[in-house]
C-alpha cells in the first residue's frame, strides 16, 4: 500500500553516453568526483539526501533563529523526549559532530572500544582520541548467504575476549550500531540490545547507541523478533533505545532531514560535559551548527520515523530493489538490509583479481552503461582491512520509484551480461590519510 504521493518533483535527466565517458574519466573513476547533474539515480548514500514531507517544509518556514533559546531547538528536545526517551539533547550539524562531542568527552589516550562495525566516520573519531577501535561483529555477518534474521548483532563472546586481552579498565564506552551500516546495513535484535547493556554495566563502560537507522532497525525487530510483533514500531525503538545510557545520532537518516544530528541522554553529568565540549566544536548548546529550521524540521522527521506506515513503506522499497535485483541474477548480500542493497562485486566480476578494485569496476560500470551511481565499499575504501568487495545501491527515503529500481535492474544486468569487458582499475594518485582513500583518489582503467 502505498504511503505518499508527491507534492514536488525535481526533474531528472539520464546524459548521453559520450557524456557520461567523458565525466567518468574526468573524475578519474572515482564517482564521488561526478557533478549530480550527470547522475541519473543516485544511490551514492541514504545520507542528507531523502525527501521531506510537506509538515517538515511548513516547521521549516517557522523556524526560530534565536541563538539562545530557540523554539525549534524546544520542538526537537520535546520530539527526542517523545520518541527515544532522553532528556538531555546536545544538537550538532551532523552525525559526525555528535561523534566528535561524545567521543571527545568520553575517551582517552589508550582506551579499547567495542563496537558490533565501527562506521568510518566512528572509527576515525575513536582513532583521533588516542583510543583503538575494535570491531565485535556476529560471525554471521561475514557471510553474504546467511539467512540469520540479525546479521548486523553485537558479539558479546568477542567482546569479553577483547576486555580480558586489554584490561577492563581500559574500556570505557561499548557501542552498538543499529542498523549496522558497515555490515550491510542489517539489523540488531532488541534482546542483543539488552544483553549489551547488561555486559557494559558489569565492566562500568558508558553504553553507546549509534542510532543513525533506529527507526528502520525498529521494523526489522517487528518482523523478526517473536516477542515484538504485536509491537509498534515506535514502541519498539523507545524499548531499544532505552538500553543506552546515551546516544548518537545523524538526523540525515531516520530524522528525514537533509542536515543535522546529536547527542542525546538522561545523565546530567554526560550531559554537562557534551555541552561544553559541543560550544566548542559545534555552536551554543540550543543550535548546534544546525540553523533554527533545521532543527524545526528534524524534530518533526524524527516523530515521522517512527510511524508504522513510513517504516512500512521504507523497508518495502528497499526491499523491492533488493528482490528485483536478486531476480536479475545479481549476487546480493542477504537479506536484504534496512537503507541498502549490497552487491557482493567479487561474485559479479569473478575475472578481476582482488588488486584491480573489483567494486569499484562494477561501480563505474553502472554509471557508464545507466548513469546510476553507487559507493564501493570494500579493498578500495577500506584499504587496510580485510572486507568483502561489497558495492552499495544506498536508496534515499522517499525519492525513488518502481520506474527508478527497473532502469537500476537493467542497468545492473548489462553490466553483467558483458562483463567479461569489464577492465579493472590501478590507483593514479590518493591521499595521504588511507581512510579517507575512497573519497578523492584518482584511478585508471588497467587495460583500454
Ligand atoms: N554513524 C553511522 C552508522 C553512519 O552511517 C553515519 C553516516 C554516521 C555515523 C555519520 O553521520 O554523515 O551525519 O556525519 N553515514 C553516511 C553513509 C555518510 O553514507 O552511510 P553523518
Amino acid at each position: 500500500m502505498a504511503a505518499y504521493r508527491s507534492k514536488v518533483v525535481e526533474r531528472i535527466e539520464l546524459p548521453s553516453r559520450e557524456r557520461r565517458e567523458r565525466a567518468l574519466q574526468d573524475a578519474g573513476y572515482n564517482v564521488f568526483n561526478l557533478a549530480s547533474e550527470d547522475v541519473y539515480v543516485d544511490l551514492l548514500t541514504d545520507s542528507g539526501t531523502g525527501t521531506m514531507s510537506d509538515a517538515q517544509w511548513a516547521a521549516l518556514v517557522r523556524g526560530d533563529e534565536a541563538y539562545a533559546g530557540s523554539a525549534s531547538f524546544e520542538a526537537l528536545e520535546s520530539a527526542v523526549a517523545d520518541v527515544m526517551g532522553f532528556s538531555h539533547v546536545v544538537p550538532a550539524h551532523q552525525g559526525r559532530g555528535a561523534e566528535n562531542v561524545l567521543y571527545g568527552t568520553l575517551l582517552d589516550e589508550g582506551d579499547v572500544v567495542p563496537n558490533n562495525t565501527h562506521f568510518d566516520t566512528t572509527r576515525a573519531h575513536v582513532a583521533n582520541q588516542g583510543a583503538e577501535p575494535v570491531d565485535c561483529p556476529v560471525p554471521a555477518a561475514g557471510d553474504p548467504n546467511a539467512t540469520d534474521p540479525f546479521k548486523g548483532n553485537f558479539s558479546i563472546e568477542r567482546a569479553r575476549e577483547v576486555v580480558a586481552e586489554v584490561g577492563v579498565e581500559n574500556v570505557p564506552v561499548v557501542i552498538q550500531t543499529i542498523t549496522n551500516n558497515s555490515a550491510a546495513g542489517q539489523p540488531v535484535s532488541v534482546e542483543n540490545s539488552r544483553r549489551v547493556a547488561d555486559f557494559a554495566a558489569d565492566i562500568d563502560a558508558t553504553f553507546v547507541i549509534d542510532a543513525c537507522r533506529f527507526a528502520e532497525n525498529a521494523g526489522f525487530v517487528r518482523e523478526r523478533e517473536s516477542a515484538f510483533a504485536d509491537a509498534t514500531v515506535a514502541e519498539i525503538a523507545r524499548e531499544q533505545l532505552a538500553c543506552a545510557d546515551a546516544v548518537v545520532m545523524s538526523g540525515k537518516k531516520d530524522g528525514l532531514a537533509n542536515v543535522g544530528g546529536f547527542v542525546a541522554t538522561d545523565d546530567p553529568t554526560l550531559y554537562e560535559r557534551c555541552k561544553e565540549r559541543a560550544i566548542l566544536y559545534e555552536g551554543f548548546s540550543t543550535y548546534g551548527g544546525m540553523a533554527g529550521r533545521d532543527l524545526a524540521a528534524l524534530a518533526v522527521g524524527l516523530r515521522e520515523a517512527v510511524e508504522d506506515a513510513y517504516v512500512g513503506d521504507r523497508l518495502a522499497e528497499v526491499g523491492l530493489l533488493g528482490e528485483l535485483l536478486a531476480d536479475a541474477g545479481v549476487p546480493i548480500y542477504e537479506p536484504t538490509g534496512g537503507h541498502a542493497v549490497y552487491v557482493d562485486a567479487a561474485a559479479a566480476l569473478p575475472h578481476l583479481p582482488a588488486g584491480e578494485f573489483p567494486g569499484q569496476a562494477l561501480v563505474c560500470e553502472l554509471y557508464r552503461q545507466g548513469g546510476v551511481r553507487a559507493v564501493e565499499l570494500g579493498s578500495f575504501a577500506f584499504p587496510k582491512t580485510d572486507r568483502p568487495e561489497l558495492v552499495r545501491l544506498a536508496v534515499p527515503r522517499r525519492t525513488y520509484g518502481r520506474e527508478h529500481f527497473e532502469h537500476v535492474i537493467e542497468t545492473a544486468r548489462t553490466v553483467l551480461e558483458n562483463r567479461s569487458a569489464v577492465s579493472g582499475l590501478r590507483i593514479e594518485s590518493e591521499p595521504e590519510m588511507a581512510e579517507l582513500r575512497h573519497f578523492t583518489a584518482e584511478l585508471e582503467p588497467v587495460s583500454g
